[in-house]
């Protein structure tokens, strides 16, 4: 087993899935396990460990006092993270335990009620040590009835025959589709007849019929029903919650694939010793007085070395969601933007590997959350949204990254899909003279600094955006932004698709 993880507060654990066979329980479980850097267990090749054991000891399911017995003596142990893997007597069994024959018996063995109250325990045991997803058959009703998240997938016998046909495929064991809807109907009725634990949805599940839905909706419906982090007192209070709950998924990040990145795992010395107290925190009390100890302290350097100045504040809406976009020169480009703000607390988000520690602790205090740049980050666009649908105020570099040359870099399509997705209006500002900040030679020189708004982008919400929408309001964005900044920090852009050369 790995280190255990803390459960968060903010995120609900552990989490269970239950359904019948090819429901989607595992793709969900994994998505889940990958997003939030849970571990996922599925509970299922449990009970085909057992059967497999069986198998080999010539024990019939009929013959239930030598069952159990069996699963008393049994060393089955489980490794998992975004995946389960399971050892018999010390050896990774995981690949067998989709043979036939473990598939023809596994339900009659796993309705013996020895061997189900053996692996109950087993399961509760592994449950307890930090944030896990369980899915299995019982997991809401029998196993972890206390699980703040349930969820109960179902889907029509047809659908799940095609997935468990494709399934087989993959497995090395090809079935047709009418193969595996015999199986899968005799796998139904067992599991949800027998007397001991059967299949059924938890009272307090959440059902998902996943007949007619994509993986993608499956799981986009699905983390919809991570219950918003407890509200504070105002509107910035919400953001940080929530933004603290996506800077929470942080301590095992991965990316789509559930990889972790390059950067993502070269954590220092210093984060690895602080990960276990950091881990525990919780940010959310001192991150307002933090930000307005940060804006105000941070004015009151900038107007003693005078040259500075913030215009256009008049476009800054007094209440109501929200994007304030810049182009982005220098690592102290957050704290200056928001001190030309200034009237209304932004949450900034931020490339995730900024939140390594010790560094990454200023930038949590700060509410900023984390974001899988490159990456189609669900979990960071969820948080946005939610943030802005509360009527916070949301920061975002749209290059994605500081500009190395100076001149402003094409945005990537983030921002303009979180605004279609929410109507929420745009903030265009342009950042000037914070390249010179890199040399501290320059700082004694008081270099100009100029924070500049512009005028509000109005976005009527979209549900489905189209492609040409998002690329549309991606150029407006562009646009309003280069319209702001004097004609040096801008280069010759060569159209929607074109990038510009300034970014890296
Ligand atoms: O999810 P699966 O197809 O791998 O499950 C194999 C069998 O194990 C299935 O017949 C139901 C049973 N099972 C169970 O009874 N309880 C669980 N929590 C998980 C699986």
């Amino acid at each position: 087993m790995t280190e255990p993880q803390p459960p968060s507060p903010t995120l609900p654990s552990p989490i269970a899935i239950d359904g019948p066979a090819a429901s989607g329980k595992t793709t969900l479980g994994r998505a889940f396990a990958g997003r939030f850097g849970y571990r996922f267990l599925d509970t299922g090749l449990m009970y085909r460990a057992f059967t497999l054991a069986a198998l080999r000891e010539g024990i019939g399911a009929d013959d239930e006092a030598a069952c159990e017995a069996l699963a008393g003596r049994l060393d089955l142990r489980v490794e998992a993270e975004e995946d389960t893997r399971i050892l018999l007597d010390g050896k990774d069994v995981t690949s067998e335990l989709r043979s036939p024959d473990v598939e023809r018996n596994v339900s009659p063995y796993s309705a013996v009620p020895g061997v189900r109250s053996a692996l109950v325990r087993l399961q509760r045991e592994v449950a307890a040590d930090g944030p896990w997803v369980l899915a299995g058959r019982d997991i809401g009703t029998v196993v972890l009835p206390n699980a703040p998240l349930k969820f109960y997938l179902e889907a029509s016998a047809e659908a799940r025959a095609e997935r468990r046909a494709r399934q087989s495929g993959e497995w090395g064991q090809a079935q047709t589709a009418a193969e595996s809807k015999g199986d899968i109907n005799s796998r139904d009725a067992i599991d949800s007849t027998r007397k001991a634990s059967p299949l059924e949805p938890a009272p307090d599940a959440i059902r998902i019929d996943t007949t007619e839905l994509t993986l993608d909706e499956v799981i986009t419906l699905a983390f919809s029903h991570i219950p918003a982090p407890e509200e504070g007192g105002g509107e910035d209070n919400r953001g940080a919650s929530e933004q603290n709950a996506a800077a929470r998924t942080e301590p095992r990040p991965r990316n789509a694939t559930g990889d972790r990145s390059k950067g993502e795992r070269k954590e220092g010395r210093i984060g690895r010793l602080l990960a276990p107290i950091t881990r525990r925190l919780s940010w959310e009390p001192f991150v307002r007085p933090f930000y307005w100890f940060c804006v105000h302290g941070l004015r009151v350097i900038l107007w003693v070395l005078g040259r500075w100045k913030a215009v256009g504040r008049e476009n800054i809406p007094a209440s109501g969601p929200l994007i304030v976009v810049s182009n982005h020169l220098n690592n102290a480009d957050p704290p200056i933007l928001a001190s030309g703000i200034a009237r209304r607390q932004v949450r900034f988000m931020a490339k995730i590997e900024l939140f390594k520690m010790p560094f990454g602790a200023i930038i949590r205090l700060y509410g900023a959350f984390p974001v899988r740049r490159f990456d189609a980050d669900l979990a960071a666009m969820l948080h946005a949204e939610r943030l802005l649908k509360r009527g916070g105020v949301l920061g975002m570099f749209p290059e994605g990254t500081r500009s190395r040359t100076g001149k402003v870099g094409r945005p990537h399509p983030g921002t303009a899909l979180i605004a279609l997705h929410t109507g929420a209006p745009i903030l265009p500002c342009a950042i000037v003279g914070t390249e010179q900040l890199g040399n501290p030679l320059n700082v004694l020189r008081k270099p100009r600094i100029e924070v500049r708004m512009g005028k509000l982008i109005e976005v009527e919400a979209v549900r489905r955006p189209t492609e040409e929408q998002v690329s549309e309001l991606t150029d407006r964005i562009f646009a309003a932004i280069t319209a702001l900044l004097p004609e040096h920090y801008v280069e010759a852009y060569t159209g929607s698709n074109g990038q510009n050369s300034s970014r890296k």
